[in-house]
């Protein structure tokens, strides 16, 4: 692990979401559409390295730069526009943001960048403009749960093709979701749909989560958004959340990308929590752990048993729903599944293959190695 991350592992998780979403969005996206990244709350922000190769904006612009450059040399493809929009409210973050980001903003070269010193939400006029008619996606970083009241900010959402990564604060929230501060309380409406949101939370969860969940509804009908999920990132050396970053779009492809990033930076991220509880114990004990990195291997693998224990309450569902409602699309399973649990494509693809194998689905997709499609049916077998 790069040691501008040691100490920072959920960050890191952050960033490769962040990295890994934003390489598979400007590949699929850039040879059709110019791109806006919009960073509302950029920093710099407890980062480690000189250049700021550690911080969410210098990590936008080396992907965005290097796929620009990439698709640019494919034959017959037009230069795609990349912009970006930074907005830092602190002064002398801002002051380091803008010196940093300076050299790369190359309007004659199709890569723009415009900064705004000054708080997110008071930029929205701007952006909106900057934005014009290509895809935006909109990566809102806070501190807290303040500073992107969602009726101020939905503007920006309220367009066809739109996606935006949140980093919802949820041990902070979740640690003043019970208060009966008024104050307190009214500071999370306008995240949460207005006042009277404790009504509203869902009865079964706990608060923590069913604040997560309401949140979640809220940006949806907020932006007008198809599907909105949420990753859950623990803290490194406690079994806790500290984090979930929510993720809106309008294209059932976003959604299938976001899923196979999620998995992949929790494998990631499993790995570096595990070296991180090693690095507290050795400096607790001042003993080496020779066990770690089998440690670290039945870690990661222990994404993949959640992976099966989605699989099969996914499996549940499918079969539970297909006699109220279906038959279905093989895309339309993937997309409902993929909305409910927390599962890649691939693993749809299984539980089908499985399902048919066991004589509950008709297999509809040919025999051999294949696997459905999204145009195939899905369907019970007769009995
Ligand atoms: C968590 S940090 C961002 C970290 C950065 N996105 C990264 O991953 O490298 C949040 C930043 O937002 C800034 N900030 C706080 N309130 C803001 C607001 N209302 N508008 C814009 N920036 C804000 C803070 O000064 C801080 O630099």
């Amino acid at each position: 692990m790069s040691d501008a991350y040691v100490g920072r592992e959920q960050t890191q998780a952050k960033h490769f979401i962040l990295k890994r979403y934003l390489q598979a969005l400007a590949f699929k996206v850039l040879p059709y559409f110019d791109v806006t990244y919009v960073d509302g709350f950029s920093g710099p922000w407890e980062t480690r390295t000189e250049d700021f190769a550690d911080s969410s904006f210098m990590i936008a612009i080396s992907v965005l730069q290097d796929a620009q450059a990439k698709i640019s040399e494919r034959p017959n493809q037009r230069r795609p526009k990349i912009r970006c929009f930074f907005s830092e409210a602190n002064a002398e973050a801002f002051a380091q943001l803008h010196d940093a980001v300076a050299p790369f903003n190359r309007p004659e070269a199709d890569f723009e960048i415009r900064t705004h010193s000054g708080k997110f939400e008071d930029a929205v006029d701007e952006i909106q403009a900057f934005i014009g008619t290509s895809f935006p996606l909109i990566f809102i970083d806070p501190t807290g749960w303040t500073g992107y009241p969602f009726e101020k900010i939905k503007t920006l959402f309220t367009r066809p093709k739109c996606e935006v990564l949140i980093n919802f604060m949820y041990e902070f929230v979740n640690r003043f979701a019970h208060s009966e501060d008024e104050a307190t309380i009214a500071s999370l409406d306008p995240i949460l749909g207005g006042p009277g949101w404790r009504d509203r939370l869902d009865p079964n969860l706990p608060r923590g989560l069913a604040v997560e969940k309401l949140f979640r509804t809220t940006l949806q009908s907020a932006g007008n958004f198809d599907f909105v999920v949420s990753t859950k990132i623990d803290k490194a050396t406690d079994e806790r959340p500290h984090f979930f970053i929510a993720y809106a779009t309008k294209d059932k492809k976003g959604l299938i990308t976001f899923r196979q990033t999620e998995y992949d930076a929790l494998r990631e991220h499993a790995k570096n929590r595990v070296a991180a509880k090693e690095r507290k114990r050795e400096n607790k004990t001042g003993l080496l752990d020779l066990f770690s990195s089998h440690e670290a291997q039945i870690v990661e693998g222990s994404i993949d048993q959640i992976v099966e224990e989605q699989m099969v309450l996914a499996t549940n569902d499918l079969l539970e729903t297909l006699p109220l409602y279906g038959p279905f699309a093989f895309s339309s399973v993937v997309v409902g599944l993929l909305q409910a649990y927390m599962l890649r494509e691939t693993n749809v693809k299984d539980i089908c293959v499985t399902l048919a194998k066991s004589g509950r689905i008709e297999n509809t997709w040919g025999g051999g190695n294949r696997k459905p499609r999204d145009e195939d049916i899905i369907r019970l077998r007769q009995a």
